[in-house]
């Protein structure tokens, strides 16, 4: 409060920019990627589709996917020197802080790329990221086992190709599994893009310094990699399997959560925009059950989320402040289910978000938008005169 006004600080809803990319109605609960509703595009499209729809603003037709798919493809691989990088790291190193410094690093090898002057330069640049990412994601997972880093198959659709550069074992022949294939494209595109979120609003102030691409989604990566943003994936899990053996005491928990002496939160509830359910979150959860039942998997962890969110649902405190499952509450026990490690669970979401990242980044650049510089409420010391040392 300062005086006459009550300042919500911290960007909690401050209008940053113009754009025509993504909107979504928190109060609603709906989410429209280029105007088409995220239950369509989920149900009928694919990740490399909805790709191209983020970046160009329109579904491409037979032509214009193919061609796309042959300039990612022309790109399927990673400078090998990047793998002494990797090298570096201990193989206990956060996959996350490994995949925002391998991405900046793309820079060195690629300084082309960043010197982007016109449509044509940016949409260069947004396909290479678009290849060369998708290993990278790969890479620190493989970083972690020990195991030899791959690179891609362009007779792959990009999903395969991820699945096969992450999950193939050196020796043995490596089979697509149709679910796996399809609920990861899923899961993808449900993270694709969710507007001026706290890493696409990083990506835009850093690249409105003119900071070149890879160093700009570098620092979403960053970002995103925060427990109360795209960490919150693997907190939920964490969540979950602590209760689970915490005798599975659900109430205790939500009792925690709505304890205002204790820090813990119930991990994959509530969100800034969304005073209703997450879009994202009803899709996944059906999507989390299909997947389970068709690769006949019981997981005690989704039973558990499901008491959370009934109990939680029922409970005055959330309902008061309208909270509700996000799009993390239940990406976390798919992947599981899918064989992705918790520790891999924000570099799918990084993965998914990137196409996102990369369009509002050429969106901004387009536009012209002016380096951001935000103001403050100063409330620190008055003017004074300095005093020596030997006065203190
Ligand atoms: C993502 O912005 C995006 O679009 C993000 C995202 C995307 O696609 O990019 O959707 C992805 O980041 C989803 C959110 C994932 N994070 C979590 O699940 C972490 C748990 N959630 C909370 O930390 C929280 O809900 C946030 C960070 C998501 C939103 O925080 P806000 O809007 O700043 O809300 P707040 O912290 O001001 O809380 C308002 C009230 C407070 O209580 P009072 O002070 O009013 O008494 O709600 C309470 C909070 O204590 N509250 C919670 C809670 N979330 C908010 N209490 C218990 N458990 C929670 N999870």
């Amino acid at each position: 409060q300062t005086g006459l006004i009550t300042l919500d600080l911290g960007y909690k809803n401050t209008g940053a920019t113009l754009s025509d990319i993504t909107y979504l109605d928190g109060d609603k609960g709906e989410l429209f990627y280029r105007g088409y509703p995220i239950e369509q595009i989920a149900e009928k499209s694919n990740f490399t589709e909805v790709m191209y729809l983020l970046l160009h603003g329109e579904l491409p037709n037979q032509e214009q996917f193919l061609q796309f798919q042959k300039n990612i493809n022309k790109y399927n691989y990673v400078a090998e020197e990047m793998k002494k990088i990797l090298d570096a790291f201990p193989r206990s190193a956060h996959p996350m802080g490994v995949l925002s410094t391998l991405t900046s690093a793309l820079t060195a090898f690629n300084p082309k790329a960043v010197n982007v002057k016109n449509k044509e330069d940016l949409d260069h640049a947004a396909e290479m990221l678009l290849a060369k990412f998708s290993h990278l994601c790969a890479w620190t997972y493989r970083k972690t086992l020990g195991l030899p880093l791959n690179h891609g198959d362009n007779n792959l659709n990009y999903v395969e190709n991820f699945y096969k550069m992450t999950f193939r074992m050196p020796n043995q022949d490596f089979e697509l599994d149709p679910v796996v294939v399809d609920a990861l494209d899923k899961i993808l595109i449900l993270h694709a893009d969710h507007e001026q979120n706290c890493s696409t609003s990083t990506v835009r102030m850093v690249g409105s310094a003119q900071t070149g691409l890879f160093a700009s989604i570098s620092a979403g990566v960053s970002a995103l990699w925060g427990p109360l943003h795209g960490g919150a994936n693997q907190a939920v899990i964490e969540m979950l399997e602590h209760i689970e053996q915490d005798s599975g005491d659900v109430a205790k928990y939500v009792a925690k959560a709505k304890d205002k002496n204790d820090s813990f939160r119930l991990m994959g509830f509530g969100h800034r925009v969304y005073k209703n359910f997450d879009p994202r979150a009803r899709i996944i959860k059906k999507a989390t059950y299909d997947v389970l039942n068709k690769l006949g998997i019981q997981d005690k962890a989704l039973d558990i989320a499901m008491q959370l969110e009934k109990v939680a649902l029922e409970d005055d405190y959330f309902v008061e402040r309208q909270l509700y499952p996000n799009v993390d509450f239940y990406s976390g026990i798919i992947y599981r289910a899918l064989g992705i490690p918790t520790e891999m669970f924000t570099v799918m979401f990084a993965l998914g978000r990137l196409p996102g990242w990369i369009s509002q980044w050429k969106e901004m650049r387009l536009h012209g938008d002016p380096i951001g510089r935000p103001r403050q409420v100063y409330q620190g010391a008055q003017q004074r005169d300095y005093v020596p040392m030997e006065s203190r």
